[in-house]
């Protein structure tokens, strides 16, 4: 056995195995852009990761079987044993999160996990830079630049993922914080920063009095680079928030691939690129689809004055419908489209909205869906809901190819969304949703909209549909109100 894991096999075997799980997690992300392949991804991943994990055990296992620097051998056993117990302790929490976490905390769960994978960018950096065994880059400038990075990536992930957390748990305002010299400030932080970068860099490889003089430049970026996550962060807000989900997961990416520089592993670094570049991506798409600048985004409370609720105006009176009304009116319907927001998550009236959808197809009613990309509180969420009810793909459209037509259809059925179905976003330029595009449903014949009172929606603005001629509002909770029209669809 010793001699097997000392050979250059294993090394060769590992190199392998990360090989197919990079392919691997590629193969993931490809299966995850589309409904119909999303299932296959998701096991793609899960394979890599399981390919991974072995084969990083296996790597582990041979160096545990190498003396370390002063000539003595650590232990298979003992090594192994604390990373097996690390793993199976993690499993766990992470089994028992991800089964009791309810798919609206979802957003926050990610937040705080985006936490982890940067205080861990931190304390490898750390680790790398007090003890940097033969692991590291053999070049001494270059393996202090990756822990610079490493550290300063990991710290802003850190801070800005707790902030991201404190806000989606409502644990915090998520009302930008607007400091007067915000930008300002951000620049001198990045500028500070640089300069202890080039003090560290030509002091870090050091030691003075048993101490290595690289500890105070690196100590003083970490404060600040803690400080500027949080500020980064905490100057986003409102209408943005979703944007900061993603960012944030971005941001997670590169802390991983600055590990794997720190840590010489190749796989890391993929892995770290692949969520780094498509949580930048992902932002990019949201930030389009609701109107934003990403770099106005990303810099925070750009051109706001931090105020996330709406001109109180008086729009008039809301009409009201009953169950039986509504489902009379479907009846009668040959075109019905669906918009769910994240009412219809906090109600989990997915799958009543499904049996209706059924009904209604049934009898001859073309039915289908029209879904805003920021829909509900996390990208996809909306999709996640229909397709976990087992609503056919090709009803789901998204809202620029559900736009054009609502002149042409009978009803709009909005089932909790309030933000993503505003005309304020069109009509009022002063809005704190303004040029965020929206799905036109007030364009339709009708437009029943279910809710449990006339309360704002996420971005606390009014919303002018509510008092349209052709919108009716059918208040309750949107599981029990579906429930009863479907009931009373016979
Ligand atoms: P929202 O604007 O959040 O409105 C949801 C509506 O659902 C509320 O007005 C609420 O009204 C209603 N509701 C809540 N519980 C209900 C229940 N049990 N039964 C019936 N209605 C219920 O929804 P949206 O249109 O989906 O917009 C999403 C918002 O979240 C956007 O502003 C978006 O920017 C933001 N956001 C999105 C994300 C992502 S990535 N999707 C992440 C963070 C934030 P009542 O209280 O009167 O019932």
């Amino acid at each position: 056995m010793t001699e097997f894991l000392t050979s250059e096999r294993p090394s060769s075997i590992v190199q392998g195995a990360y090989l197919v799980a990079a392919v691997l997690f590629i193969a993931a992300l490809a299966g995850l852009s589309k409904h119909e392949t999303a299932k296959r991804g998701n096991a793609a991943g899960m394979v890599g990761m399981v390919i991974a994990l072995l084969a990083t055990l296996l790597l582990v296992a041979r160096r545990a079987e190498l003396p370390d620097p002063d000539g003595e051998w650590r232990g298979i056993g003992a090594t192994l044993g604390l990373i097996g117990g690390a793993v199976v302790v993690g499993a766990l929490i992470g089994a028992w999160r991800a089964r009791t976490v309810a798919m609206t905390g979802m957003p926050e769960l990610i937040a705080l996990l985006n936490a982890f994978v940067g205080i861990a960018a931190v304390l490898v950096g750390y680790n790398s830079y007090f003890e940097p065994g033969e692991l590291s880059s053999t070049s001494e400038g270059v393996h202090l630049v990756e822990v610079y990075l490493g550290v300063f990536i990991g710290a802003v992930t850190f801070t800005g993922s707790i902030v991201a957390w404190a806000k989606l748990s409502e644990r915090m305002r998520s009302a930008p914080l607007v400091l007067p010299t915000r930008h300002l400030l951000n620049l001198v932080v990045l500028l500070v920063s640089l300069g202890l970068a080039v003090w560290f860099v030509v002091d870090g490889g050091e030691i003075a009095d048993g101490v290595a003089r690289g500890v105070v430049p690196l100590g003083i970026m970490t404060v600040l680079s803690l400080f500027l996550g949080f500020h980064l962060v905490a100057a986003i807000g409102g209408g943005d928030m979703p944007v900061v989900v993603s960012v944030v997961n971005s941001y997670s990416g590169w802390a991983a691939a600055a590990a794997g520089f720190m840590l010489g592993n190749d796989l890391l670094i993929i892995t770290g690129a692949l969520v780094g570049a498509s949580g930048a991506i992902l932002s990019y798409i949201m930030c389009k689809a609701m109107g934003r600048s990403f770099v106005a985004v990303v810099a925070g409370g750009f051109g706001s004055d931090g105020e996330v609720s709406g001109e109180a105006r008086d729009y008039g009176q809301h009409q009201e419908i009953q169950p039986a009304q509504a489902a009379e009116m479907l009846a009668g319907a040959k075109s019905v489209v669906i918009t769910p927001g994240y009412g219809m998550a906090v109600a989990q009236a997915q799958h009543p909205v499904a049996e209706l959808t059924a009904k209604l197809r049934a009898k001859g009613v073309d039915v289908r869906f029209g879904i805003h990309p920021v829909a509900g509180r996390l990208p996809g969420h909306m999709n996640v809901l229909l397709a976990e009810a087992k609503v056919p793909y090709d009803i789901v459209l998204e809202m620029d190819e559900i736009n054009a037509d609502f002149p042409q259809t009978d009803v709009v059925l909005v089932i909790g969304a309030n933000d993503t179905v505003n005309p304020a976003a069109n009509d009022e330029p002063g809005s704190p949703i303004a040029g965020m595009p929206v799905l036109e449903v007030w364009n339709a014949r009708d437009v029943i909209v279910f809710k449990r009172s006339m309360a704002t929606g996420y971005a606390g603005v009014q919303n002018p549909l509510f008092f349209r001629d052709n919108a009716r509002m059918l208040f309750g909770d949107a599981k029990d109100r579906v429930q009863e029209i479907a009931r009373s669809l016979t």
